[in-house]
């Protein structure tokens, strides 16, 4: 079973702007799933038709095996969504937000998981507040602990971290993970793509409404990811015909700093990388230094989006 199967979800506002197009997607249960795109890409208007504050305009989604817009009740119950705008009711308290979304949920307040929510989310010496009194970051962790108050089996967070410092990103990443860890289905936004890439083990990237690809996290770096020999020499290199020639498989690239030979994708394995390096020597000597890159999600990510882009 999968925690979200999105068949030809598509969204066109009142304005006529057509926010998503004939979406497919699957998010499977445990996963921890980066949805990524461009501003404007339609990212908060999935996570709000999966929220039921969008109308979606064609399409069907099922949560854990129900229908979501049949089923509503039965499925909100089941996930817990961190919109992207804030909104609170300026004169309640973080506990009695928390107490009367629990409410809401149909569940008397928890109490101890309360707190444990307040703890890990940095809020407790806060709770007493009025939201009104709260930074926008401490507001974004309200909103986190009013989504998981009720237990959630999927969570969904539409840019969690956008305006929070490097230390707490972190740590709420961390619960992320645990909670994952316990068996949680998570679904988030995120720009930055460096996190994504460490945490999620599935990732969809879409782009004007379009996705572009979804797959398992190692399975779009090993496919699509690139990586690079850098070899610097004390001289600046220049590469004349029978060089370009003769390294011509690795589209040598040269500059102040030396060669850069292009070394297919990752799973090509060591060979390639000993045959450059190689190639290399034979017609330049050994180099100074030498060092493999390799392209890392955002490179993937600024590669997809643009060709897709130009392709518009
Ligand atoms: N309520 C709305 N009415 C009209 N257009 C909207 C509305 N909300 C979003 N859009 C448009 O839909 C597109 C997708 O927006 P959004 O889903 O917010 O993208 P993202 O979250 O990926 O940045 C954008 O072009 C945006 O301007
Ligand atoms: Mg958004």
């Amino acid at each position: 079973m999968h925690a979200l199967e999105i068949h030809g979800l598509g969204k066109t506002y009142n304005n006529g702007k057509t926010a998503l197009q004939d979406v497919n997607l699957t998010v499977p249960q445990g996963s921890f799933f980066a949805l990524l795109g461009p501003n404007g890409a339609g990212k908060s208007t999935m996570i709000n038709v999966l929220a039921d504050t969008v109308r979606p305009t064609a399409g069907n989604v099922s949560l854990f095996g129900r229908d979501l817009f049949n089923d509503r009740a039965w499925c909100k119950k089941r996930m817990g969504v961190v919109p992207q705008e804030i909104a609170f009711d300026p004169f309640f308290t973080p506990r009695e937000v928390l107490r009367f979304t629990s409410g809401l949920f149909g569940c008397k307040p928890d109490e101890a998981w309360i707190d444990e929510l307040f703890e890990r989310l940095e809020l407790t010496e806060h709770s007493k507040k009025n939201t009104r009194q709260l930074s926008g970051g401490m507001r974004r962790r309200l909103l986190v602990a009013q989504a998981l108050v009720h237990r959630p089996e999927l969570v969904i967070l539409d840019e969690p971290t956008a305006g929070v410092d490097v230390e707490l990103r972190r740590r709420l990443w961390d619960f992320m993970r645990e909670l994952n860890n316990k068996g949680i289905t998570i679904l988030l936004t995120t720009h930055y793509l460096d996190e994504a890439e460490e945490l999620c083990d599935q990732v969809a990237i879409i782009d004007q409404g379009n996705l572009l690809t979804a797959q398992p996290m190692q399975q779009l770096m090993q496919s699509v990811a690139s990586s690079y020999l850098w070899l610097n020499y004390a001289k600046p290199v220049t590469l004349n015909e029978t060089d370009k020639l003769a390294l011509a498989t690795y589209e040598p690239r040269s500059s102040e700093e030396g060669l850069c030979l292009k070394l297919g994708r990752l799973d090509d394995g060591n060979s390639t990388f000993h045959q450059a390096y190689e190639a290399a020597v034979a017609r330049f000597g050994p180099p100074v230094d030498a060092g493999v890159r390799s392209e890392d999600l955002e490179d993937v990510f600024l590669r997809l989006t643009a060709r897709h882009g130009a392709k518009a």
